[in-house]
């Protein structure tokens, strides 16, 4: 039984706000506006947002907590979220808007839509096939999925899912030969582009809210995880280590890599280069000097630095730098078709989600993943309509308003 059971809905209620973005006013209309219940499959799910009820009740309070959590207040989190409430649509009449193309061109590949399913590890804490059913959904669907180093099929397997190709995430570690190698493995198996994240480096900030619903957990975790094992128990159920004699390797990051790192990784392969976890222009120059494709604006879903600034907040002033050179990406706090309009409109190609087709995940499998994108793509689709623009390239920044 558990012994605090009013202390824990306390903090599944705080988890609940933070994903319906941070307001406990926002979480209560969620909680009240969806129950579990009334959604029985995939396709009852009127939004995004109606999935994660359903995910927390299918997943242990600790493997929740590890998904929802920011860092500290989880404020970054919420800035995520609250920087789409300060733009407008400007809602334009009598156009023909008969026909919405979601068609995305991203580095000379073609995709069927601008979302993104974006890297997130250990997919089996979420569902028994892992990245699996996220590979067919994204097949069905013909999205760009990226698959995260710490993914727990082989990258093998999941680009014969996809029947085509992924981009691989780097985590560095700290042995530069096993960098090197698992770039070298995912460019053999097929990965169109490496995607390096560079905001954990240094280690990210406490995630708090991870730690508390881990405290309420009934379950033994140590029967799966050892945390005296470090790095090898870290690694050890994640499919691109799995032929590795771990040799030096620590750590998953390395906080003494600098800017050169983008140049060797450049060297190591032909793919495209992107450096994922940029918030500043001064970094996307950097990128861009030194080598990289394209960028993705990320704060890892408010995972890293508590710094309060949301993606969206620093979307223009990195697109007004960056002046259309290399694609730029972003990713934080995506819920809705009207927020891809947004980010699209201060200059990302493409947009990353990461929780909500996890939710869909761990709720119904590939049909949940599948429902999360359609739903996004459907919202776009209604949003450009009204905004009278008819395919992606053309929405721009006179499209919006600061409100
Ligand atoms: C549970 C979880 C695991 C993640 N794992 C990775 C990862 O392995 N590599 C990475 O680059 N980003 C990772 N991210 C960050 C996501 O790629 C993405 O930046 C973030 O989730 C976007 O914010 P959103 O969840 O609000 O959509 C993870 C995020 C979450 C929530």
């Amino acid at each position: 039984m558990n012994p605090d059971p009013c202390r824990r809905g306390v903090l599944r209620y705080l988890a609940l706000g933070a994903a319906a973005g941070g307001l406990p006013g926002a979480a209560l209309a969620q909680t009240l506006r969806v129950s579990p219940r009334e959604i029985v499959q995939a396709k009852d799910a009127l939004n995004v947002s109606d999935f994660l009820p359903i995910a927390e009740r299918t997943m242990r309070p600790a493997h929740f907590g590890y998904l929802q959590t920011g860092v500290l207040d989880d404020g970054t989190l919420d800035a995520n979220r609250a920087a789409y409430r300060r733009w407008g649509i400007q809602a334009r009449r009598l156009v023909d808007v008969s026909r919405i193309d979601l068609t995305t061109k991203l580095l000379g590949e073609t995709w069927a839509s601008p979302v993104v399913l974006a890297p997130v590890a250990s997919q089996r804490a979420y569902h028994h096939e892992a990245e699996r059913p996220v590979a067919r959904a994204a097949r069905s669907h013909g999205a760009l999925q990226i698959l995260s180093t710490m993914t727990n099929i082989s990258i093998e397997t999941v680009i014969s899912d996809r029947q085509g190709p992924v981009w691989f995430q780097l985590y560095p570690t700290n042995d530069t030969e096993i960098a090197k190698s698992l770039v070298t493995r995912a460019d053999k198996a097929g990965a169109s582009a490496i995607v390096f994240t560079s905001d954990l480096l240094s280690g990210g900030m406490r995630r708090e809210t991870q730690e508390r619903l881990a405290r309420t957990d009934p379950g033994d975790c140590s029967s799966c995880h050892d945390r005296s094992a470090g790095f090898a128990d870290l690694v050890k159920r994640k499919a691109m280590f799995d032929r590795f004699d771990l040799g030096k390797a620590r750590t998953l990051n390395n906080p003494s890599l600098t800017w050169e790192f983008v140049r060797r990784l450049r060297d190591w392969t032909e793919k495209k280069v992107l450096v994922k976890g940029i918030m500043t222009p001064e970094d996307a120059e950097m990128a861009l000097a030194f080598g990289a494709d394209g960028v993705i604006v990320s704060n890892h879903g408010g995972r890293a630095e508590e710094s309060l600034m949301g993606t969206l907040d620093v979307l223009p002033a990195i697109a007004a730098k960056i002046n259309r050179r290399i694609p730029i990406l972003m990713d934080g706090g995506v819920r809705r078709g009207t927020d891809v309009f947004k980010a699209l409109s201060l200059g990302a190609s493409a947009v990353c989600v990461g929780r909500p087709y996890i939710w869909g995940l761990s709720a119904f499998g590939s049909e949940g993943v599948e429902a999360v994108l359609s739903i996004l793509d459907e919202e776009l689709r209604s949003v450009m309509r009204q905004a009278g623009v008819t395919r992606i390239g053309a929405i721009g920044r006179n499209n919006l308003t600061p409100i």
